[in-house]
């Protein structure tokens, strides 16, 4: 195996006072408890996707399930992962995973039952680890009884979804779809219900059908939703799929996006969504859900929502007075960098200083890496990149987001069209589901080295392990004396320290290859971190920039190969 010369590495030194006026600050006055840290737990701690399916499997079904996480929960406290964000668990046929919900108040038997959701939520709450609820509002299930009574016309539920008449029939009679809108999964939004002689909505698979926003009675539906897992416990919500929320009234076409180099009509990519994504009244909408959130105590709201626009991005953190969520998911480090070769130390800086340069006064920013719609950060940017990437999310001022595995660096699978289960790649067909398919950033989490990675003990697991868990695994990470592993506990507990919690960012480098920033708090350490993105070694003039650094300082904490600590 080729080993990169490849370094990353964390200086702590004695505060130098700097006073540029372009600082940023986050936090309106000092902390003068020491053992301070931020109020709200989401803005301390470190956030983990976890895909359930596939975690860690109790009963031996080879599907991954609630008591496998609850098993786990000191793995969590040993990473210094706070909150844990699970995907959906609830009642489905499992048409795209638990993303198509049949029953909004119950658990899917394949995860367990709901004594065993709240069982975990003790263990969680008692390792001071909060549950994030991930809530999907677009859409439900064509199995949902809201569904099934709306396809028959049921005086309660008619409007519950959006249909919508035929434009016409064509010369054999078959009905026209409303207009050209297509799904996310590729072809017609619009599905003919026979029953009900309409067209149906589903921006994503035709077992999704859109709920209709502009019923106030589905509004009040999901406010109760919202209520009954708060109610539970749950300590948040990701809100799912949120740009999808409201469609325009006008039901119009859509143009052709300009330069989009994709020319088949019916993939999503082909349009310029002006009628679909992000309109006004979503905010609305979310703005009611929050405003539930405030009338409980310590609840977060975090919003899955793509636009290319920052602008657009940003009115989904609302204002002081009227909060839409507590921060949009910032997806830039996924959406703007394509490959190895976008990851520079300028196009990082830009892509952090697009958030904070439009971030709404008194907000907090946050950072993403990946998640399980996306390929892994290992195999989207190379596996030596892996621990400068996850100190950038973790050490940026805000808070981190992790996907699972990304802690051991774990890669994608290589998954037959056979083998494929991801709705999304399968409808892509066999020439390009690699182009969609999430199944390979999705398979089981590597624990150690014995069969189907520690994962589970059945004779095949839902979606095979990566063949690389016997030399790639928690077991291994933790028992060499550096890992990917350690560093990320490293950086989990670093991040803690009040210059990281409370500190200012300054930009020392910003090149090709390196990036350079400086993390600074009045009356604590001052830290300088330093990732060279670049395979090479490289050598670089930190003080040449324009912050002030002293001549010397210690190393803290560095990536899996490199400098020693404490040099
Ligand atoms: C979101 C989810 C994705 C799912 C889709 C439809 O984008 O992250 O996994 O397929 O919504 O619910
Ligand atoms: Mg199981």
């Amino acid at each position: 195996m080729k080993s990169y010369v490849f370094f990353f590495v964390i200086f702590s030194y004695a505060i130098i006072n700097s006073q540029a006026s372009s600082l940023r600050l986050f936090r309106e006055r000092r902390a003068d408890d020491p053992n301070e840290t931020q109020k709200e737990f989401w803005k301390r701690g470190i956030l983990m996707d976890i895909y359930p399916r596939s975690f860690y499997d109790s009963d031996g079904d080879g599907i991954g399930d609630i008591k496998g996480i609850t098993e786990k929960s000191d793995y969590f406290v040993d990473l210094g992962v706070e909150m844990i964000w699970l995907n959906p668990v609830l009642k489905s046929p499992m048409k795209d995973f638990g993303y198509d919900i049949s029953d909004f108040r119950a658990i899917d038997p394949i995860f367990g039952t709901m004594e065993d959701y709240e069982n975990m939520l003790k263990e969680m709450h008692s390792k001071n680890i909060k549950v994030i609820f991930d809530f999907v509002p677009n859409h439900t299930s064509d199995q949902h009884e809201w569904f099934i009574k709306s396809v028959q016309n049921d005086p309660k539920y008619k409007d519950y979804y959006v249909w919508k008449d035929p434009k016409g029939y064509n010369s054999t009679g078959a009905p026209i779809p409303p207009n050209n809108w297509v799904s996310i999964f590729r072809f017609s939004a619009w599905e003919w219900s026979e029953e009900r002689k309409q067209f149906y909505l589903h921006k994503f698979l035709i077992e999704q059908p859109d709920l209709n926003y502009r019923n106030p009675e589905v509004v009040k539906e999901m406010n109760d939703v919202i209520r009954f897992w708060l109610d539970k416990g749950v300590d948040g919500f990701r809100v799912d799929a949120i740009q999808n929320l409201v469609e325009d009234v006008s039901f119009a076409d859509e143009p052709a996006a300009a330069n989009s180099g994709i020319t088949d009509p019916t993939l999503e990519g082909y349009y310029n969504h002006i009628y679909t994504l992000n309109q006004p009244e979503t905010i609305v909408v979310v703005r009611g859900w929050h405003e539930i959130l405030e009338s409980y105590k310590d609840r977060f709201m975090t919003l899955e929502i793509y636009d290319e626009d920052v602008k657009v991005i940003m009115k989904f953190y609302g204002n002081e007075t009227n909060p839409v969520s507590d921060f949009p998911f910032n997806f830039f480090f996924i959406n703007k960098l394509s490959g190895r070769s976008d990851v520079t130390g300028t196009r990082l800086k830009s892509i952090v200083d697009l958030w904070l340069d439009n971030m709404p006064k008194g907000k907090w920013p946050n950072w993403v890496l990946g998640n399980h719609d996306r390929n892994r950060v290992s195999s989207r940017f190379g596996t030596d990149l892996i621990d400068a990437l996850n100190m950038l999310v973790l050490l940026l001022p805000g808070t981190g987001v992790s996907y699972y595995g990304e802690e051991i660096g774990m890669v994608d699978a290589v998954i037959s069209f056979e083998d494929t289960q991801d709705p999304a790649g399968i409808n892509l067909g066999p020439d390009h589901y690699t182009e969609t398919s999430r199944d390979p950033e999705r398979t089981p989490m590597q624990w150690d080295d014995t069969e189907n990675a520690g994962f589970s003990t059945a004779s095949k697991t839902w979606i095979p392990v990566n063949e690389n868990y016997r030399t790639l695994n928690v077991k291994a990470q933790n028992e060499a004396s550096q890992s990917h592993i350690k560093v990320y506990k490293d950086l989990a507990k670093l991040r803690l320290k009040k210059t990281f919690q409370f500190g200012t960012i300054e930009f020392a480098v910003a090149t090709d290859e390196v990036l350079a920033f400086v993390r600074s708090y009045e009356g604590s350490p001052t830290y300088l971190v330093v990732i060279n993105t670049s395979a090479e070694d490289t050598t670089v003039d930190v003080q040449n920039g324009d912050v002030k650094l002293p001549d010397s300082a210690t190393v803290v904490i560095r990536s899996s190969t490199g400098y020693q600590r404490g040099n």
